[in-house]
């Protein structure tokens, strides 16, 4: 498949699978089946790029491509390695990826990814101020847009919060591990939103990563004062984000609402 008009690769490289698509970035809708390969272990760059050149490869596609990568991501580099394998830090994803598909590859981070698909087709669309998208996932990545542009990296999952590293304790992950109920990690979560709105006063957060699907059975008992509203485009958030993220400039452009986007696009 080549790139069409509109037409880009999207690629969500997570810890347990690498899934891929083309996507429409006109409508934010998947062009084909999402196709995924599990996650090599160890996750290492070279292990994980022949992964993706699969995934390419099974729509023999020949493009543009978008990836997420769940760590600080700067110039296509690399620069943390929160819970991915260590080897990745200072590696030009966007070289290595580029090398075994044969695409110019722009890598993006995660949060920052499913930020951009919810403000441009999403729960943030047409949504000004200040928006916050937070991914509980096994971390917590975080996504800040100001008008629909973003302000990339700023990975406050990490916040200490009562001298814990934030994510520890309130991801979907720590919840799991723990055994924690709805109403106890709910406990959690209120702790870390509340510590965030405090710092950031935004408008609007988004709460995004698999647990948005369940949001009947926590987003009640949340304290906050900011509105939170779950996440809209659920698994494929990160696929659509990166596609996106190949062809426009999210900080410079931004994503507030598809009719910008369209005329972005020319
Ligand atoms: C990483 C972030 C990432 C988040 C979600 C955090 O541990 O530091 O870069 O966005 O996890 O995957």
């Amino acid at each position: 498949m080549a790139a069409g008009q509109n037409i880009v690769f999207g690629l969500d490289i997570g810890g347990s699978g690498v899934k891929g698509a083309p996507v429409d970035v006109s409508s934010g809708m998947l062009a084909g089946d999402r196709f995924r390969v599990p996650t090599p272990q160890p996750a290492t760059p070279a292990a994980v790029a022949g992964v993706v050149a699969e995934v390419t490869a099974h729509f023999d596609w020949s493009g543009p491509v978008g990836a997420t990568f769940p760590a600080v991501v700067k110039q296509g580099t690399a620069l943390t390695a929160a819970n991915v394998d260590g080897s990745w830090i200072g590696t030009d994803i966007n070289a290595v990826l580029g090398e075994t598909t044969g695409c110019r590859v722009t890598a993006v981070n995660d949060a920052d990814a499913a930020g951009i698909a919810e403000m441009a087709f999403g729960a943030g669309r047409d949504r000004s101020g200040v928006v916050v998208m937070t991914t509980l996932g096994t971390g917590i990545g975080t996504a800040v847009f100001l008008d629909g542009r973003l302000l990339p990296n700023t990975e406050l999952g990490h916040l200490e919060i009562d001298g814990y590293d934030g994510e520890t304790r309130a991801s979907d992950s720590a919840r799991e591990r723990e055994g924690l109920s709805w109403d106890d990690w709910a406990e959690r979560l209120t702790r870390y939103l509340r510590h965030l709105e405090d710092l950031l006063w935004p408008d609007l957060i988004i709460l995004g990563g698999g647990v948005s699907k369940k949001a009947n059975k926590y987003l009640s008992s949340l304290r906050v004062r900011t509105e939170v509203v779950p996440a809209t485009l659920l698994n494929n958030a990160g696929i659509v984000g990166a596609a996106l993220a190949a062809v426009t400039d999210p900080v410079a452009q931004g994503f507030a609402g598809s009719q910008r986007l369209g005329s972005s696009q020319g």
